[in-house]
């Protein structure tokens, strides 16, 4: 406590500090009155605030940041949904097998993407393993794709669609472990490349796949 503070106008008038009874540690604080002007903008900014919200969020006359992220993502989509149906319209087991899977650049292209994505499950080597550097070899959490096993199917088309759209819902998993739907991060041209690759490693397993008619 202050001892004796002054307070109220004919201390003001007489140009003396006036403080207010409380003190902490100390500390005291002026009894002064905010300027008005002060005060109008924070009354103001409340006003504006309530005012702003309902606009954004009460009514449908401005697009919030929600909705707009939203559209986007839906453009988005979209746009993948017609690149998708574009390669899927041209794309067969027969094609991939004979014509991608035997197409340098294409495969190279897949490898690369391999590198960068699927590597870490895979492994380098497509085994499924890693080396720990002392010889021994580590598994990892995806299948091998050079055992010529193909757990949900060994058609190109079929391992395409599992690529893009990941572990089926009824699979429980490699050890629990699923695979994500790569369609979210590549685009279709990619995945027919990366499965150009990993076709490219084992073409025996895809030797049954009809020869494209000879034009
Ligand atoms: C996070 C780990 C992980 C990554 C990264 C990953 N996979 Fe997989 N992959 C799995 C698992 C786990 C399975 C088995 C899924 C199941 O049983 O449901 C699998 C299965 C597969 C299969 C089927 C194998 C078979 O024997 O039938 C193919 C093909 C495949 N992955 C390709 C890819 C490609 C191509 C990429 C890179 C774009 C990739 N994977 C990246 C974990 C991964």
């Amino acid at each position: 406590m202050s001892a004796d503070p002054k307070r109220g106008r004919f201390a003001k008038a007489k140009g003396e500090i006036i403080l207010r009874e409380h003190e902490f540690d100390g500390i005291q604080e002026y009894d002064q009155k905010l300027p008005n002007w002060w005060l109008f903008t924070f009354y103001g900014a409340i006003v504006f605030f309530v005012g702003y919200w309902f606009v954004y969020y009460g009514t449908s006359l401005l697009t919030n940041p929600q909705q707009a992220v939203q559209e986007k993502i839906l453009a988005v989509q979209a746009v993948q949904l017609k690149e998708l149906n574009k390669l899927l319209a041209d794309l067969n087991d027969s094609k991939l097998v004979y014509e991608l899977a035997t197409n340098p650049l294409y495969v190279a292209a897949g490898q690369a993407t391999f590198t960068k994505n699927c590597v870490p499950c895979h492994g380098v080597d497509l085994s499924a393993t890693q080396d720990d550097g002392k010889g021994k070899k580590i598994p990892l959490p995806g299948l091998p794709l050079t055992d010529h096993q193909w757990k949900f199917s060994d058609k190109p088309m079929g391992l395409f669609n599992l690529i893009n759209k990941g572990s089926p819902p009824e699979s429980t998993g490699n050890n629990g472990a699923k695979m994500e739907a790569w369609g979210q991060k590549l685009s279709p041209v990619e995945i027919a490349q990366v499965l150009s690759y990993v076709i490219s490693k084992v073409p025996a397993d895809f030797k049954d796949i009809p020869k494209p008619a000879a034009n």
